[in-house]
């Protein structure tokens, strides 16, 4: 059976750590690995827009030794109604993985049950697991954690502030949770994460040595926080929605003066809004690492690839599904 990355608790602690452990490394010696030698071809699809997932998996596959096809999902047959079951069974007879930036998250699951490759989920409606690989590498790198290659993330904290209903919200406490952080989520009460995410995530929690918090006061959230971090009010798919606005999330913008009571630095998933979720002094400041992570995307990406193809038969999947 292949190993797929479908939500952050596909990863267990151990191997969350082994994958950071190896995006470390890559990052610092960018050719060590060739899994996909051959070429071998990885299928990267996207039903919705993106720049960086789409560069930095391109790039990743090919500097595995691999051949990226890239493809807009709505231009291929998906996009005419085939079903996601047939297209998973021709994909899979000829790719090695499959990596998939889609709507709702059980259009990846249903991939998933039909692939004997691994699949990967490059952004669902409710996930962006390989966003927070490449934040919480970041965080390492800016912080310290796993510099010895086991300290790890244990107890450092991460403010996350704006929609907490969103994908990076929920990715941030699973993903936070399984590295044993400390997750403060500071949201409006409309925009609160989806309890079952967060029942999991307090669980994981529990077991890690982690925390999970989640308060309407974004002061509270971030004091003394290692890392802040935000994103944008509008996600992909949300654009029109009603209650989106300032009056939902102006108190949540992250500003100079909430980054002085965090005294931490700052991460943006990207795209950015200057003036909306973040004041441009703060992303274009001196705490700000986004370049850092948006390169992180590249080797944390290369890392996870070269995990799940190295460990078809682990049998210690995160979620039970
Ligand atoms: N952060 C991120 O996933 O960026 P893209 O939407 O540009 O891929
Ligand atoms: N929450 C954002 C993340 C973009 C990378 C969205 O889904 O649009």
């Amino acid at each position: 059976m292949p190993r797929h990355f479908l939500r952050d608790d596909d990863l267990a602690p151990a191997e969350q750590k082994e994958v950071l452990a190896l995006a470390l490394q890559l990052a610092g010696d960018r050719f060590a690995r060739r899994p996909l030698e051959g070429p071998r071809t990885v299928a990267i699809m996207f039903d919705k827009s993106s720049t960086r997932t789409r560069i930095s998996f391109a790039t990743g596959v090919a500097e595995l030794g691999g051949s990226p096809l890239v493809m807009e999902a709505g231009a291929s047959q998906l996009g005419r109604g085939e079903s996601i079951g047939d297209t998973t069974e021709v994909l899979t007879r000829m790719v090695s993985a499959i990596v998939w930036r889609t709507f709702g998250q059980e259009r990846i699951e249903e991939m998933a049950a039909h692939a004997s490759v691994p699949v990967v989920n490059a952004l669902t409606d409710e996930f962006h697991p390989c966003q927070i690989l490449a934040d919480l590498q970041t965080i390492a790198q800016h912080t310290g954690g796993l510099a010895d290659g086991d300290a790890a993330l244990t107890g450092r904290s991460l403010a996350y502030l704006g929609d907490g209903a969103n994908n990076m919200a929920h990715s941030y406490l699973l993903g936070g949770a399984t590295a044993g952080m400390d997750v403060r989520i500071g949201a409006p009460a409309s925009h609160r994460p989806d309890p079952a995410v967060l029942a999991r995530a307090t669980e994981i929690a529990a077991a890690t040595g982690g925390s999970v918090r989640v308060t309407e006061d974004p002061r509270e959230a971030v004091a003394g926080a290692s890392a802040v971090l935000t994103d944008t009010w509008v996600s992909m798919g949300q654009e029109g929605e009603d209650g989106r606005g300032e009056a939902t999330f102006a108190p949540y913008q992250v500003t100079e003066e909430l980054m002085d009571l965090s005294g931490g630095i700052f991460l943006h998933c990207l795209p950015a809004y200057r003036g909306k979720e973040v004041a441009a002094s703060v992303i274009d400041g001196p705490a700000s690492v986004v370049w850092d992570e948006a390169e992180n995307r590249l080797h944390a990406q290369k890392a996870l690839l070269t995990w799940l193809l190295e460990h078809p038969d682990a049998t210690t999947a995160g979620h039970a599904r």
